[in-house]
Parts: C-alpha cells; sequence; structure tokens
C-alpha cells in the first residue's frame, strides 16, 4: 500500500507578501515560427475577422485574461527595422530575418500588434532594437506611437490610419544583450552606456513610460550577476525594472530534479534582487528596481527538430514544444515561485503565447488545442489576483541531483479581499505518493470551499494534442473544511487548486 505524506500549512490574512501586479500573468509573441503567421495572422483562416486574425485564438487568449503581452522579440528585435512593418502593406519588404534564419514578410507591425492588442484586452509591452540600431530608432518609434500629433513621426502614424496615439507604456531597452547569439550583442559597459542614453532619449519623449533595463539571459551566463551589477550602475535613474529570462527542461530524464527546477529560479530572482539593491545602496537611491521576469517557461522538447529547419523560410514551425504533464506541473512550481516574489516581480512573461513554445497551439487552416501548460497558468491568472499571503508550510523534502532540501508541498496563497475569496495553489511533487495536508485557515471564519480544481495524470509524459486532450483539470479534489481546519488530499504528482469564499448571508 502507498504510503501517505503527511504536511502542515498555517495561512493568515496578516502574513501578507504584496498586492499582486496583474502583469505578473503577462505574456510574449515575437515574430518566430507560427507564433504571429499562423498563430495571431491568417486571414485565408475560417475564423479569420476583419483584420486577418484568427478569433479562435483571440478567444483563448481572453480566456487566459492575459494582462500584457511583449512584442516583437525576443531576438528578433535585435536586427528589426520597425519602419519595414508601418505603412501600406504592399510596399513592406521581405527581409531575411537574421535570429531565426526566415524570411520576415512584414505584413504585421506595429500598428496591426497594438490592434490586436485591443481585440484581446490587454497592453503591449513593446521592445526596441539595441542590437543593429540605437536611441535614434528608439525615440523615433516611440514618438510614432505615443506623440498625439504635429510631429513627423506621429504624423505619419496618422498617415497611415491611426489617428489616436497607441500610449504604450512599458518598453524593454533591448532583449539579452548579453547573449553571444545576440545581432549586436554587447559588453556590460558598452550596453549600459547606449541603454542609458536610449533611455534618456525615451524619457524625454514622453516621461510617462516605464523602462525595463536588460539582465542577463538566464542565470547560467558566465556574466550573471556582474552584467546586472555593471549595466544597473549606468540605467538605475531611468530604469523601472530589469528583466529576467530563464527556461528550464528535463534533459536528464530525471521527474524528481526536474520539479525542483523552481528552486533555481528562486536563487535567481533572490540575487538579482541583492544586486539591484546594491546599487541602490551604491547610489544612496530612495527608488527600488523592480523585476521584469519577461521570459520563463519549459523550453527543450523541440530544439532537435529545429536543428533540422531549412533556413529563409516564411513561418517554419519553431520551438513548437509539445509539453507534458510534467511539464505542466513545473510551471505550477514557477507560478508560485513568482507569487512568493510578488514584492519585487510586478510583471512576468510566460515565453511565448502561440504556437512557439506555447500554451495556445493551432493548426494552419485548422483547429486550436490547448497543451497541458495552459491549464497552471489559466487558473493561476484567472483566480490568483489579489494579495499573496506568506503562508507557513511544514513539508517533507527530498534531495535530488543538483538540489537539496526539495519539500513536496510547493504552495502559494492568494487572497482576494474584494471578492472574499482565499485561493491555494499546490504541487504535490512526490512521484508515488499521496499527500494529507492540515491547513489551518481559522482567520477565515465564515469561509466555505467552492471548488478544488486537480491536474493529474499517471505518466508524467501524457500529452494534448488536437485529437486528444489527456490532460485536463477535474473538479473531483478531496478537501474538507472543519472548524477552521482545512483537510486537504494532495495526489502524487498533482496540481491543485482549492477556492475558498465567504458564505453569503443571503
Ligand atoms: O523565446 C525564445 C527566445 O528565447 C527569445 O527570442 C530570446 O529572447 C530567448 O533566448
Amino acid at each position: 500500500m502507498n504510503k501517505t505524506l503527511k504536511a502542515e500549512m498555517i495561512i493568515d490574512k496578516d502574513y501578507k507578501i504584496s498586492e499582486i501586479d496583474p502583469r505578473i500573468y503577462g505574456s510574449f509573441i515575437e515574430h518566430l515560427g507560427r507564433a504571429v503567421y499562423g498563430g495571431l495572422y491568417e486571414p485565408t483562416h475560417p475564423t479569420a475577422d476583419e483584420d486577418g486574425f484568427r478569433q479562435d485564438v483571440i478567444e483563448a487568449v481572453k480566456e487566459l485574461q492575459v494582462p500584457i503581452v511583449r512584442y516583437p522579440g525576443g531576438n528578433m528585435v535585435s536586427a528589426y527595422n520597425w519602419e519595414d512593418g508601418v505603412g501600406p502593406k504592399e510596399e513592406r519588404p521581405h527581409r531575411l530575418e537574421l535570429a531565426w534564419r526566415t524570411i520576415e514578410t512584414n505584413q504585421i507591425g506595429t500598428n496591426e500588434f497594438a490592434n490586436w492588442i485591443n481585440k484581446v484586452g490587454a497592453d503591449a509591452m513593446l521592445a526596441v532594437n539595441l542590437g543593429t540600431r540605437g536611441i535614434d530608432a528608439a525615440r523615433n518609434l516611440l514618438e510614432y506611437c505615443n506623440h498625439p500629433s504635429g510631429s513627423y513621426w506621429s504624423d505619419l502614424r496618422r498617415q497611415h490610419g491611426y489617428e489616436k496615439p497607441h500610449n504604450i507604456k512599458t518598453w524593454c531597452l533591448g532583449n539579452e544583450m548579453d547573449g553571444p547569439w545576440q545581432i549586436g550583442g554587447k559588453t556590460a559597459e558598452e550596453y549600459g552606456r547606449l541603454a542609458f542614453e536610449t533611455a534618456k532619449a525615451m524619457k524625454t519623449v514622453d516621461p510617462s513610460i516605464e523602462l525595463v533595463s536588460c539582465g542577463s539571459s538566464n542565470s547560467n551566463m558566465p556574466t550573471f550577476p556582474e552584467w546586472e551589477r555593471t549595466t544597473l550602475e549606468h540605467t538605475y535613474e531611468y530604469a523601472d525594472y530589469i528583466s529576467l529570462h530563464q527556461y528550464y527542461g528535463n534533459h536528464a530524464n530525471d521527474t524528481s530534479n526536474y520539479l525542483a527546477k523552481s528552486l533555481d529560479m528562486n536563487e535567481f530572482i533572490n540575487t538579482v534582487i541583492a544586486t539591484c539593491d546594491y546599487i541602490k545602496g551604491k547610489k544612496r537611491s530612495k527608488k527600488e528596481i523592480h523585476l521584469s521576469f519577461d521570459e520563463w517557461n519549459v523550453w527543450y522538447h523541440s530544439t532537435p527538430h529545429d536543428k533540422t529547419i531549412e533556413p529563409w523560410q516564411v513561418a517554419p514551425p519553431q520551438l513548437e514544444d509539445v509539453y507534458n504533464f510534467e511539464d505542466a506541473l513545473l510551471v505550477g512550481c514557477m507560478l508560485n515561485t513568482m507569487l512568493y516574489h510578488s514584492n519585487r516581480v510586478k510583471i512576468a512573461c510566460m515565453a511565448q503565447l502561440v504556437n512557439v513554445i506555447a500554451p495556445i497551439m493551432t493548426e494552419n487552416g485548422g483547429g486550436l488545442w490547448k497543451q497541458t501548460i495552459f491549464y497552471p497558468y489559466y487558473y493561476t491568472s484567472v483566480y490568483g489576483r489579489g494579495t499573496a499571503l506568506r503562508p507557513v508550510i511544514y513539508s517533507p523534502k527530498y534531495d535530488s541531483i543538483e538540489f537539496t532540501d526539495v519539500p513536496y508541498l510547493d504552495a502559494s496563497v492568494v487572497f482576494n479581499e474584494n471578492k472574499e475569496e482565499l485561493v491555494l495553489f499546490g504541487i504535490n511533487r512526490h512521484l508515488t505518493e499521496n499527500m494529507e495536508i492540515v491547513c489551518d485557515v481559522r482567520g477565515f471564519e465564515d469561509y466555505t470551499i467552492c471548488e478544488h480544481v486537480v491536474l493529474e495524470h499517471d505518466d508524467p509524459k501524457a500529452t494534448n494534442t488536437l485529437q486528444q486532450e489527456q490532460v485536463k483539470p477535474h473538479k473531483n479534489g478531496v478537501s474538507q473544511l472543519n472548524d477552521g481546519y482545512l483537510n486537504i488530499k494532495y495526489s502524487n504528482m498533482s496540481w491543485n487548486m482549492i477556492r475558498l469564499q465567504k458564505k453569503s448571508d443571503k
């Protein structure tokens, strides 16, 4: 007979981490593979609207309640001429896209993206090219997007049919500029100077914008965290955020170790916070830099296939990871990690949104399907709004090849005061044993359980396809509330959401 793990939690309204910035449920669309062409935009698709956007995709994005979408890259932005993507479509050039070695037709550009973002009810987060270009292209693009009228670039936008400014508030100062693969990559000194001068010019054009200074491409970069220290010395005055990017994969095919990788994400965030605060201290500044975790996900399944793709095609299927059940569990843990740091992580973008390492997949001319990772992202985005609470957690632990003291129970808690709703997100990392948790919620008088949603599967490698959704949530989770104590059961290898609401007086 299976053993059962025992864990305990204490949840109290007074143990607050922070108000959650909804933008931590953001996402990312790059001109890469079939993200834009075949994902967002497919004028010949049966569901295409008057602008050529797939309405099935719009509906799925709305379902996720994505608050902000980063665009247009990614590596692609570092050699991108934004001017190619505006004006009459028939005059737009076809270019060699150097990051992914494809042909970019420029049928979608800044204005079309701004149009699409309105349709899905999100905000845009634009990146400027600090690889092959710099201050001038960045300030012109900002003037084009945000200045009302009466100047060369704002009037050009109006001439292009966009009378009102797009008012884009969040801007990334380049992308992964520390990466040797980046077109126009820079040393920390070179980037710091360029980003500072670009930021100065951009905030002169529009002081209301917020800027993201480029952090390291991932925590394994040899220059991490020295890159953060050097670049922030330059950009601290103008930057509001520093970026973090991280992707994980189960390369060693060791599920227990894989599910612990969110501990690495936690350490990455801690180190970036420490580096930001070191610069704050050094500069005697009162300003606190926030974190924009603007690329995060699992990415490794598609890598061998991508090496075989012929270059210079239009929108080939690139980075089309098919996610399995264990990936969904890790994504749940990563979302919990972000909530745990919601006092400093104010923006985060699941990379990416459609077709390219994405929760939503489409078939050209055909249907749409939800990957396994769609579900933890969906539930956390929709119900993880309000205040993040810091639960006290007593959980048995394990060691894996890379990590020690990994708690079997990974949890986060969100209290939505307006809705009088308490939401627990939890993963049982144990591969074979169920877990019983006694959770003290005595501070939440008159609350009752409304649902316990579970994502579980016997096979960690189970995937979803257009034809068959093997991994999908059910609402038959086992938990009971008695005298202020929640008695919870999490089955082995499961992601869970328990939602409690105050009983209405009626
Ligand atoms: O999201 C895919 C790629 O990953 C992005 O273009 C780049 O920024 C990162 O390396």
